[in-house]
């Protein structure tokens, strides 16, 4: 396995991450933990979930499964979602951060979280109560570092001169989409997170799994997959253009002895303001074919001819 720096820290975290929101919703606890355990083999130690997945269990199983090697892994997690309904049980508020993060460490059997993402812009709290909160967390040790997830480029950069203002923590790393199949962030997020050297944890980083190629045009879905039990997305992402794009990528990867898979997490991992790759994976052999392909790299002339395939596709 190969490292890198968690965003601007030191602190060093393999390149394919292992993404969480199957726990406690697909897959349960003795499962979630065979995943995990897979993960952590194959030399992954960094985790992303959040208080909000599987309805709170995706913690939950978390902390169960790594309570014997809770010193080895760099877990991430996040705040924000609604989780009731009172009007204090979403947000990045001062009273909604204070108490999720005691439920988060409690769920998660620890006494800290590595990095801590506000997982949506929070339109009605003032950024600095936020940042505030966050940076008291760091004081008193419950949280390490400190993220955010699906910012603007100008939600970022109004935190990090927020931040750097009033001397307090500032997010190291951003977790916005990005994938082959989605490339929205190359305009405006990537030259931000550049600019404030902010890492970059890239979401559906394998279009839910289309960019593993197990979905063919003509063929029927795989049973048991994510996209054969949401139609929704699958009529939304599945279309002949995909298809197109995606014969077109393989047969480049195939060129090289690769796999769409390979390409999915090699390019990705070509800009290296990407920290890690935070695939989800349903089964240990998803989490091992992901594992393994860190080894190759992209030259440049290689991702100049990706993104030629890849033409105006967003
Ligand atoms: N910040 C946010 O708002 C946000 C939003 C979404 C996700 N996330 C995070 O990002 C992570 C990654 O996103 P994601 O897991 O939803 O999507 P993804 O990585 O694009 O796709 C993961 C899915 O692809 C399939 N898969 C993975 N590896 C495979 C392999 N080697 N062979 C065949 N199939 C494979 C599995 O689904 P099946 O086996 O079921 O087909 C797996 O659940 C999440 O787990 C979560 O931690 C964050």
């Amino acid at each position: 396995m190969e490292y890198r720096n968690l965003g601007s820290s030191g602190t060093k975290v393999s390149v394919i991450g292992l993404g969480t929101n199957n726990f406690g919703r697909r897959l349960n606890s003795s499962d979630t933990k065979k995943v995990i355990d897979t993960a952590i083999e194959e030399g992954i130690n960094f985790l992303d979930t959040s208080n909000s997945y599987g309805d709170t269990l995706s913690e939950e199983y978390i902390g169960n499964a790594v309570k014997n090697y809770r010193h080895d892994i760099i877990l991430a997690t996040k705040v924000y979602s609604k989780l009731g309904d009172k009007p204090n049980d979403m947000g990045a508020s001062k009273v909604h951060i204070l108490r999720e993060v005691e439920n988060s460490l409690k769920r998660l059997q620890t006494d800290y979280i590595d990095l801590y993402q506000i997982h949506f812009w929070d339109n009605t709290t003032p950024i600095e109560e936020t940042l505030r909160t966050l940076n008291y967390l760091i004081d008193s040790g419950k949280v390490r570092y400190i993220g955010c997830s699906n910012f603007a480029a100008w939600q970022l950069a109004m935190s990090q001169e927020t931040a750097n203002s009033l001397n307090l923590e500032k997010f190291i790393t951003v977790q916005p989409e990005y994938s082959l199949l989605n490339r929205e962030i190359e305009k405006e997020l990537i030259p931000a997170s550049e600019y404030y050297n902010v890492g970059i944890l890239p979401y559906f980083p394998l279009a839910s799994g289309v960019l593993t190629g197990k979905y063919k045009r003509g063929e029927d879905m795989p049973e048991g997959t994510r996209l054969s039990e949401n139609k929704e997305r699958a009529d939304e992402i599945l279309t002949s253009e995909t298809y197109s794009l995606l014969e077109r990528l393989e047969i480049f990867a195939k060129a090289r002895n690769k796999t769409l898979l390979d390409l999915a997490f090699a390019w990705l991992l070509a800009n290296p303001n990407v920290t890690s790759v935070i695939a989800g994976a349903t089964k240990p052999e998803q989490v091992i074919s992901n594992a393994r392909t860190h080894t190759w790299k992209l030259t440049n002339t290689d991702v100049k001819e990706v993104n030629e395939i890849l033409g105006d596709y967003k």
